[in-house]
């Protein structure tokens, strides 16, 4: 069993050896955050609170198991908001303390990456691309369990910008999915600019996008033009792919490896996944491109459930004295 709580989903799975999905239960928070055009970390934790023991039952129920038939109880501990961690870390702990089970701690972006072993199992080295409403990062995979960051957004994460930017243009939280949709009906004409290209590493930097769309937004309303949606959208979205692609390039050229690895809530954007596919096809033919299912790409327990299972094998497990740690590293 398996649980994610780390931000606005709280997600119960059951999942067979890392790689058969029973049930994966996620009650989204997103209706209730959408006002706030952003996710408030009090309102998540008490959703959390009431909406755990419901999707528990629910997983059980929906993959037809007892308490007995589990073997271990793995749970999301970081990186992520403290209050809302807290509330899976304590169900995982009672459940496992209760049933004598391991409880396996995982780390939240292991679970974005394992989200692609739902689909064949990863070979290594690998490398990882994350892209999320809170991350951005490049994470090299020499062997099984081991992660290491290469590179990372310096300021903001590249979901968090697509958020901020539909906001402007008056699309609801979360709005990367509606924003990827105008993309393909628009053009890039806006040409903003591409940050740390140049720079001698793997790291990101996206404020300086959202600082130019919001310019260019503002500046159009006071001298009031109307400006073209989707050409806004497919020129912000040019902009991120081509950033994302240009540093997984440079990243696999000084790291080659078996397969690259695409997970994380942006990893859903129809536009990311074709480009690297189309770089990874022009410039790396041997390497193999592993994306996480567009369905588990957002938060869900599932794919905790898939990384737990290499620290079950490992037996990495966690006391009772488990503690949610909300800046957590690999
Ligand atoms: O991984 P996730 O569910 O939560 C975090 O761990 O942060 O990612 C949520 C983020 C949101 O910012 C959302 O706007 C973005 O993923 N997102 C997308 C798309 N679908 C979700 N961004 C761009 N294109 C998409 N199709
Ligand atoms: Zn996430």
């Amino acid at each position: 069993m398996s649980f994610e709580s780390s931000c606005d989903e709280t997600s119960v799975a059951i999942v067979e050896n890392g790689h058969k999905i029973l049930s994966n239960v996620v009650a989204t928070q997103i209706p209730s955050h959408k006002r706030f055009g952003g996710v408030v970390p009090e309102v998540a934790s008490r959703h959390h609170i009431e909406m755990i023991t419901y999707c528990i039952r629910d997983a059980m129920k929906e993959a037809g198991v007892n308490y007995s038939d589990l073997d271990a109880v793995a749970v999301t501990y970081g990186p992520g908001l403290v209050g809302a961690l807290l509330i899976g870390v304590t169900a995982a702990k009672t459940i496992a303390w209760a049933h004598h089970l391991p409880l396996i701690p995982v780390n939240h972006l292991a679970g974005h990456i394992y989200a692609a072993r739902f689909i064949k199992p990863i070979v290594f080295p690998a490398m990882a691309l994350v892209v999320s409403g809170g991350h951005t990062e490049l994470v090299s995979m020499p062997k099984e369990g081991q992660f290491e960051i290469i590179g990372e957004t310096r300021d903001d994460a590249a979901g968090e910008v697509y958020d901020k930017v539909g906001r402007v243009m008056g699309i609801t939280y979360p709005a990367g999915p509606d924003v990827d949709k105008l993309a393909h009906e628009g053009h890039d004409t806006f040409h903003f600019p591409r940050a740390m290209e140049k720079a001698p590493n793997y790291d990101f930097s996206f404020s300086g996008l959202k600082s130019a769309f919001l310019n260019t937004v503002h500046h159009a309303h006071q001298v009031g033009k109307t400006l073209n949606k989707a050409d806004l959208s497919a020129s912000f979205q040019a902009a991120v792919v081509d950033v994302l692609v240009h540093k997984t390039r440079k990243a696999l050229k000084a790291h080659p490896v078996k397969q690259l690895i695409l997970g994380g809530g942006v990893a859903a954007n129809l536009g990311l996944r074709s480009h690297l596919k189309a770089m990874l096809a022009k410039d790396f033919p041997h390497t193999e491109f592993l994306k996480a299912p567009r369905k588990l790409c957002g938060d869900n327990a599932a794919m905790i459930g898939g990384a737990a299972y290499v620290f079950y094998k490992e037996k990495k497990f966690a006391g009772a004295d488990l503690n949610a740690d909300p800046g957590l590293e690999f």
